[in-house]
């Protein structure tokens, strides 16, 4: 009898194993909350410091009261549960004992969130325990927003690789933290703190790269970076002048949108047809993946505006470009 997938990466979580499974953000590389063995062999397969803590994957908000403080918040997390849940928002909180001091990288507070994703979903409905999961990618690489990109990145050393198609948002969850006075960003991802300002009704404070690395452990400044030089450029014009100065073969351009005069040459790439910046974060990834495995020396990419989403599109893309800044 064929096992379906399902079945088989419960089974593989229940006996401690790990499994990369899809998320609505970026794929992540799943344990059991509950055994640390399978906790520790996250952090093994990734390459990842111990000192960088997991986020926990839950079905809904049911579950978070067993393993976090809900009643000591100066903010509404049940509003912000039925705003955003399941979706892209991770929510910092007090831990209970329960949780596992590997998953925490020893803090008093667990990242919690619940993904959308049907397959994931499908699997926590029925182990019923949470799975920590960092992104499925080598530490410090590009994020994986396909099984591909998990396959070429981890393939041989994870057991089963759950492929539930590209990710539909391709960035990873925005990190709030609830447990001060102000709530605040940790990690700009796929929702815009004004939509998190909005449902509570309070001031969001937002991310700032100086907090950020004391606040959110782990959040490097060189991070989900490619192989190959990445130069970031600010506007399409400058991208177009850059290339107007004879392009090098071996040099790829990746502009946010389509570009509207005539291009022909084949190494000129945008993020979006039309510079909606949901279709830019949801190809961001892929592209860097893709172009990183094509040979090229050097590429250029295009920031966004430093609004919105725009935001998160450029945290990514400076962490990415930062370990080809002189
Ligand atoms: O969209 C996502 O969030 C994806 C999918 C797989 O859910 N996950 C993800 O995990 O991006 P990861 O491990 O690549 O990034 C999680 C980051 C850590 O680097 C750390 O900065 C922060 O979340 N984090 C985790 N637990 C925390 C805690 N207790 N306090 C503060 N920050 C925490
Ligand atoms: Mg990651």
């Amino acid at each position: 009898m064929v096992m379906n997938v399902v079945s088989l990466a419960v089974k593989i979580l229940q006996s401690g194993g790990v499994v990369a499974l899809p998320t609505e953000t970026v794929y992540g590389l799943a344990a059991s909350m509950r055994s640390e063995t399978a906790v520790r062999k996250v952090f093994q397969i990734k390459g990842r410091p111990l000192l960088d803590p997991l986020i926990v994957h839950m079905l809904d908000y049911t579950w978070i009261s067993e393993y976090a403080h809900t009643d000591d918040l100066k903010v509404d997390v049940k509003a912000l549960a039925d705003a955003f849940w399941p979706g892209p928002l991770t929510i910092v909180l007090r831990k209970k004992s329960i949780v596992p001091a590997i998953v925490t990288a020893g803090l008093d507070f667990v990242a919690i969130r619940c993904p959308a994703h049907e397959i994931f979903r499908k699997i926590l409905r029925a182990i019923r325990v949470p799975l920590a999961a960092p992104s499925a990618n080598p530490f410090g690489y590009l994020s994986p927003t396909t099984a591909q990109h998990v396959r070429d990145g981890l393939g041989d050393r994870v057991p089963l690789i759950v492929d539930g198609g590209p990710c539909n948002v391709g960035v990873e969850s925005t990190i709030l933290d609830v447990t001060a006075d102000v709530p605040r960003i940790l990690r700009p991802g796929a929702i815009p703190t004004s939509d998190i300002a909005g449902v509570l009704g309070v001031t969001v404070m937002d991310y700032s790269p100086s907090t950020g690395p004391a606040a959110a452990p782990g959040q490097l400044k060189q991070h989900y970076s490619p192989n190959t030089r990445l130069i970031l450029v600010e506007s399409a014009e400058d991208l177009s002048s850059l290339i107007g100065s004879a392009p090098p073969e071996d040099v790829a351009f990746v502009y946010l949108k389509r570009p509207t005069e005539q291009v022909h040459e084949r190494n000129i790439f945008w993020l979006s047809d039309g510079g909606d910046y949901r279709a830019v974060a949801r190809g961001l990834f892929e592209m860097l993946q893709t172009l990183d495995k094509s040979g090229y020396n050097t590429i250029y990419c295009q920031k966004a505006g430093q609004d919105g989403l725009g935001i998160t599109i450029n945290d990514r893309l400076t962490r990415a470009a930062a370990k080809f800044v002189p």
